[in-house]
């Protein structure tokens, strides 16, 4: 990489955020396209966000992404909000425009979009109920991504019913169906389902085991894990044995990075098997 007097900055905001794999994503599309721009680790204080985001237009900055802790708190700040964010509660990107305003969204939902229409190609919205474990931050983006797509039906199934509730009021739409579910349920919820997706921690390396009997969900059914660390979870595992389509979660996170990517450095960009490993590469397991 070199900086010269155009480089167009662009980077990602979060406390900490070394842990980030954004930057290796980024540099690894501006190597591959050869546009004039850096993408950088920006540690920002809780307490100095909305300082952190007024002072991307003034120091020439196209944007930014965000992560932990700031994904909902810069919704208050920033000038513009796309409605889905608005919805989710939270934004990860930010544009900054011509006229130094932010726009915030959350490619989020983009990303699972993206993931699922390019590793199951055959799943269409009206494929059936879908059901979603979990309902934390991932778990919204998945809901409306599903339900923007026109999902009719979707199943919650999560620990927390009071979470479920929380997320079915505010990602409700007069098209989509959202109805809660307990683990008890989860197995039996499966029966007549189009799609399954877990965007719970379960599964992932260091948390508890997901434990789920998947045999009332129909085989054409793609199970998707959100879950990238290890790539090929049990969830992912017992789904390809029986035979549907599974859908791992890094395509999700690659894919999440490209409207910023192309809003602010100009080139389009796509996953490719060779992004792929370079991420893969950087994800060690921890313990
Ligand atoms: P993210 O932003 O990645 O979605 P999150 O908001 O912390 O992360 O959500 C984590 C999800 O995993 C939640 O649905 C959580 O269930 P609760 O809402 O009941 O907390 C779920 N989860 C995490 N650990 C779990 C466990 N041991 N058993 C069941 N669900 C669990």
């Amino acid at each position: 990489m070199k900086i010269t007097g155009r480089t167009r900055l662009a980077g990602i905001i979060g406390w900490p955020v070394s842990h980030s794999r954004s930057p290796v994503l980024h540099g690894f599309w501006l190597d591959e396209t050869g546009v004039d721009g850096a993408y950088l680790p920006l540690p920002v204080k809780p307490d100095h966000i909305e300082q952190a985001l007024r002072a991307l237009p003034v120091l020439g900055f196209r944007g930014c992404n965000l992560t932990v802790p700031h994904k909902q708190a810069a919704l208050a700040i920033v000038d513009r909000i796309d409605p889905l964010a608005r919805r989710i509660g939270a934004i990860n990107t930010i544009m900054v425009a011509p006229d130094g305003s932010l726009q915030g969204t959350n490619t989020d939902i983009f990303g699972f979009s993206e993931n699922l229409r390019e590793l199951a190609p055959q799943w269409k919205p009206t494929s059936g109920p879908a059901v979603v474990l979990g309902a934390g931050g991932a778990a919204r983006a998945v809901v409306a991504a599903l339900s923007d797509a026109g999902t009719a039906e979707i199943r919650i199934v999560n620990r927390t019913l009071a979470r479920a509730e929380a997320l079915a009021g505010d990602l409700l739409t007069p098209q989509t169906r959202i109805t809660i579910h307990s683990w008890d349920e989860a197995s039996a919820v499966l029966r007549d389902a189009g799609l399954l997706v877990n965007t719970t921690s379960l599964g992932m390396v260091g948390e508890p085991p997901l434990v789920l009997d998947l045999s009332p969900l129909p085989l054409s059914a793609p199970v998707v894990d959100v879950v990238y660390v290890p790539i090929e979870t049990d969830l992912l595992a017992a789904a390809r044995q029986r035979g549907h389509p599974a859908v791992d979660g890094l395509g999700m996170l690659l894919h999440q990075g490209r409207p910023g990517f192309e809003a602010w450095f100009g080139a389009p960009v796509r996953v490719t098997d060779g992004l792929r490993r370079t991420i893969l590469a950087t994800l060690v397991p921890r313990r």
